[in-house]
């Protein structure tokens, strides 16, 4: 649709427009009263065809504390998915009711369809193992807050690198800023895809792999630890066999630097140990509180509400 704005993958954001997402993000912090009536009358739906904490309920929170309403589902089968509807029909009902649509599904590409499909901008909150741009904005705000840069940082992801969206994201968007490396932490079954690493290549940003935590954790200055997902895997034993591949806790984390950002888009199964939540190094709660931030920028940045 011409003129609409839609948030499908990171790299439909140029680096000026995260600048100035992670700009307002910090605004609404300092001056939350000039935010809290902006978008009175606005509707933010949340289409939600697969399980979701932080995403809908972050963007829920957004548009609430913008002053506007939220509508939607939180699973496929509350909706009218259940009697067989596509996501085109859905969406383009709910273009009728909503001014800007957040949705998650588990087939990649869904979000690219549904844009196709109505007027109101779409913000795709995760599709299938494919991108979860909103998930990136809440990293880099993140990093910026924590590191106050986005360049010059070893950026260690550790995980399932092949299914985790999460990484996938954060790697297209990070290798456009300069001097940043990746170590890539995974079990062999589980390495970022070939795609991922001939974009890396392309740009020529610096990048290794290893199947070993403790080797790469001296050098980070990031720890982005992800979680094996069971959803994604066709075979429940390799994901029994895979799924304790890493366990970070305070005894690794003597490895690692002071000044070390450990990050994690949650939910969280076994893959950080509870009693690293209390050091001061782990900011995966406050990532999720930074998401909230980001959400009530590109909620504004979408409807062209300066
Ligand atoms: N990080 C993230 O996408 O969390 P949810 O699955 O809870 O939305």
């Amino acid at each position: 649709m011409e003129n609409v704005r839609n948030l499908i993958n990171i790299t439909d954001l140029t680096l000026d427009e995260i600048d100035h997402l992670i700009e307002v993000a910090d605004d609404i912090v300092a001056n939350p009263t000039d935010y809290q009536d902006i978008c009175r009358h606005k509707k933010l739906a949340t289409l939600f065809f697969e399980p979701s904490t932080r995403t809908r309920l972050s963007f829920e929170a957004a548009m609430l504390e913008l002053g506007g309403s939220v509508l939607g589902f939180s699973e496929a089968k509350s909706s009218s998915a259940a009697k067989g509807e596509s996501v085109s029909d859905t969406v383009r009902t709910v273009g009728c009711y909503a001014d800007i649509i957040a949705m998650r599904h588990p087939k990649e590409g869904a979000p690219i369809v549904a844009a196709q499909k109505t007027v109101v901008p779409i913000i795709n909150g995760g599709d299938g193992g494919h991108f979860h741009p909103t998930q990136t904005l809440t990293d880099l705000l993140t990093i910026k807050r924590r590191k106050g840069r986005l360049n010059n940082l070893v950026v260690g992801l550790c995980g399932d690198l092949q299914f985790g969206r999460t990484v996938h994201s954060l790697i297209e968007a990070m290798l456009r800023y300069e001097n940043v490396e990746f170590v890539l932490i995974s079990p062999n079954e589980l390495r970022v895809p070939e795609y991922i690493k001939e974009k890396m290549n392309e740009v020529g940003v610096k990048w290794t792999e290893t199947t070993s935590l403790e080797e790469a954790l001296p050098k980070l200055d990031i720890l982005y630890m992800t979680r094996v997902q069971r959803e994604r895997f066709f075979n429940q034993e390799d994901y029994i066999r895979l799924k304790d591949s890493y366990i970070l806790d305070l005894a690794k984390l003597k490895l690692a630097k002071e000044d070390l950002s450990i990050m994690h888009p949650l939910p969280r199964v076994n893959e950080i140990s509870v009693e690293v939540d209390d050091d001061p190094r782990a900011d995966y709660f406050f990532q999720a509180l930074c998401g909230k931030h980001v959400r009530m920028a590109l909620i504004l940045f979408l409807l062209g509400i300066k």
